[in-house]
């Protein structure tokens, strides 16, 4: 997989913050345990859940050295480790299970959740917020250049078309084994500053694995021009010179019977 750069992800950390800061508000652990942070990336919300429930094991997990050396300097308090997430097996039941734009990075959703919930103490709270936004121009133009002769063959495998499923996908798979659900979506406007904001965040996100799949600066740059076109016709400045950029984002906390 393509290596991430926590200096590009965080370029916009305000916005990409405050889903994680929602998710939290509706989340209450009433059992004993630790925390987990699945795909805790640079520890900025690692820390966010830390605060929100003091005391307890912090957890972070994540499959980027890079990101992962930044979560240990931020939250030295906490434990980290290098996994994948579809291996995780806590050495206990947690308390709560959170996920903060990862899961999307992961396959099989209908065996991922329900597994992810049964990893949990009796009572304890899986919550999880995911980009949704794959039906949007900042993402079907991905799609859409990917597609071009000149990078179809390359790009085939990496490009992810639709991640995440409908709510309602959720609920289904969920429902049998939880005692509560709490489903919702929301989309944001995002106002971005910078002469291509859109495409700046997609850099730090989902163009990283179909850049890394290109050879050299040259078919990266031509492949970034296509998708910067058609980006900046999508999401034309406001007359202050900002970039409003809307954004739709799944969220989901399910309590464990
Ligand atoms: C968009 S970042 C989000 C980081 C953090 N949760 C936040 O909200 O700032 C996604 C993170 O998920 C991690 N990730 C993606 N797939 C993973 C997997 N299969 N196992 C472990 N971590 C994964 C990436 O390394 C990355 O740090």
């Amino acid at each position: 997989m393509a290596s991430w750069d926590p200096a590009q992800y965080l370029k916009f950390e305000d916005q990409r913050a405050r889903p994680a800061v929602d998710l939290l508000g509706r989340v209450d652990v009433t059992v004993p345990g630790d925390i987990v942070d699945l795909g805790c990336g640079a520890g900025n919300i690692t820390r966010l859940v830390a605060q929100r429930f003091p005391g307890r094991g912090i957890l972070g997990v994540d499959s980027s050295p890079e990101m992962l050396a930044k979560a240990r300097a931020a939250l030295p308090g906490a434990r980290f480790v290098e996994g994948d997430i579809a291996r995780f097996a806590p050495p206990a039941p947690p308390a709560l299970i959170f996920s903060n734009a990862a899961l999307h990075w992961l396959d099989d959703h209908a065996a991922l959740f329900p597994a992810l919930l049964g990893r949990l103490a009796r009572g304890g709270v899986l919550a999880v917020q995911m980009p949704r936004n794959h039906g949007a121009p900042s993402h079907t133009a991905m799609v859409e250049v990917s597609r071009m002769p000149r990078f179809r063959d390359k790009l085939a495998k990496v490009v992810r078309e639709s991640p995440v499923a409908a709510p309602a996908a959720y609920y289904d798979v969920l429902a049998p084994h939880a005692a509560r659900i709490d489903l919702w979506e929301t989309e944001y406007l995002h106002v971005l500053e910078g002469e291509s904001p859109v495409v700046e965040w997609t850099m730090g996100t989902a163009l990283r694995p179909l850049l890394a799949a290109l050879d050299g600066e040259g078919e990266r740059a031509e492949f970034l021009e296509a998708y910067a076109t058609r980006v900046a016709a999508a999401y034309p400045k406001a007359a202050d010179g900002k970039t409003p950029f809307p954004f739709r984002r799944l969220f989901l906390v399910a309590t464990a019977r």
